[in-house]
């Protein structure tokens, strides 16, 4: 028998058994593959191995040591096939690669909005419906608009430096300060615009507190203001209460104390209760004229209300949360849940 053709049969019997275990998709499948190919009584390798014999003698050294190659390859790795599969734990991509099922996979995590950023776009949604369009200012300002437009005299404690940021640069003749309240913008609408307005503005503020359960040296506040001919309390209230309650639910209910705002006249407290206890979320009031005249309106005109709320304590009262820090903390484990 001719050396080539021996040796052509070798090769395509070493192939078909490379195609045989690629097709594999478990242990039966290879070991039905392993009998017909190699197996010891009428494996396709035992007639090659007999036409061994017929091989001329020259030929012979190189005939039987390819032999011995293929047989050797072959039983390997139907070998190492069957102890993968055995593993319980392989499986074969379609190119033949072999991966292990049982490595746990990478979990893809997908971020998602801080609660109080989510707050925020929900409070923008709710007061978007009532017809407020949302003004924005900036955070660094100028005593004119954080205090005198906003009738805070020059000796009224708001001002003290221990309770503002001022800013410490040697420019800082004009007291810029960041803003301990969002009021200001109030303040930088109506001096823009004339009357009517209707805006909310939400934004950060700032003021040298402890942190705390309750405090936090920056916090986020919703600022309203509404001016139009005939706006009284009454008009003030029920867009609180609206407000309210479609972003806490209709159990909840608000209620006015009598406060003091040097902006507004008759100023209040307005607090909420759901589901327990009352909580006080910040302050409102009629504008006062002192304040319209400063940004050029006609208190007889005009009249309007005003209302600065804390976002942290709507939104830890939505959710149940109980300490303001955590949400600073930017923990993942706790931001995720919300
Ligand atoms: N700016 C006040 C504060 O930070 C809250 C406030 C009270 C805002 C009365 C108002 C208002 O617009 O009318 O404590």
């Amino acid at each position: 028998m001719a050396l080539a053709k021996f040796l052509a049969d070798l090769e395509a019997l070493e192939q078909s058994g490379q195609a045989a275990l690629d097709k594999a998709r478990n242990a039966a499948d290879v070991e039905a593959a392993r009998i017909e190919l190699l197996g010891a009584r009428s494996g396709r390798l035992k007639v090659i191995q007999k036409q061994l014999g017929q091989i001329d003698k020259a030929d012979k050294p190189v005939a039987g040591k390819r032999f011995n190659e293929v047989k050797c390859r072959l039983e390997t790795r139907f070998q190492e096939m069957l102890q993968t599969f055995a593993a319980g734990s392989a499986a074969v991509a379609t190119d033949g690669e072999i991966f292990d099922l049982t490595v746990p996979g990478r979990k893809h995590r997908l971020g998602h909005l801080h609660p109080i950023t989510q707050t925020i776009n929900a409070l923008q949604e709710i007061m978007g419906r009532l017809g407020f369009s949302v003004a924005e200012g900036p955070e660094v300002e100028d005593p004119w608009h954080n205090f005198d437009a906003l009738h805070i005299p020059l000796s009224h404690p708001a001002r003290d430096p221990l309770d503002n940021f001022y800013l410490a640069t040697a420019q800082n003749a004009s007291g810029l300060l960041l803003r301990s309240q969002t009021s200001t913008v109030q303040i930088r609408v109506m001096e823009s615009t004339p009357p009517p307005v209707r805006i909310i503005s939400l934004g950060r503020v700032y003021r040298p507190d402890t942190a705390d359960a309750t405090h936090y040296p920056m916090f986020h506040q919703i600022e309203g203001l509404l001016i139009d001919r005939h706006v009284t309390m009454a008009d003030l209230k029920s867009v609180l209460r609206l407000f309210a309650t479609s972003y806490l639910g209709s159990e909840v209910h608000i209620r006015f104390r009598p406060s003091f705002f040097p902006f507004t006249e008759p100023s209040v407290e307005v607090d909420m209760s759901w589901h327990e206890g009352w909580i006080e979320m910040g302050g409102a009031g009629m504008v006062d004229p002192a304040v319209l005249t400063a940004v050029g309106y006609d208190p007889e005109e005009v009249t309007g209300f005003a209302f600065g709320l804390g976002v942290e304590r709507i939104c830890m009262r939505r959710h149940g949360i109980t300490d303001i820090r955590e949400l600073y903390r930017n923990d993942v484990r706790f931001l995720e849940q919300f």
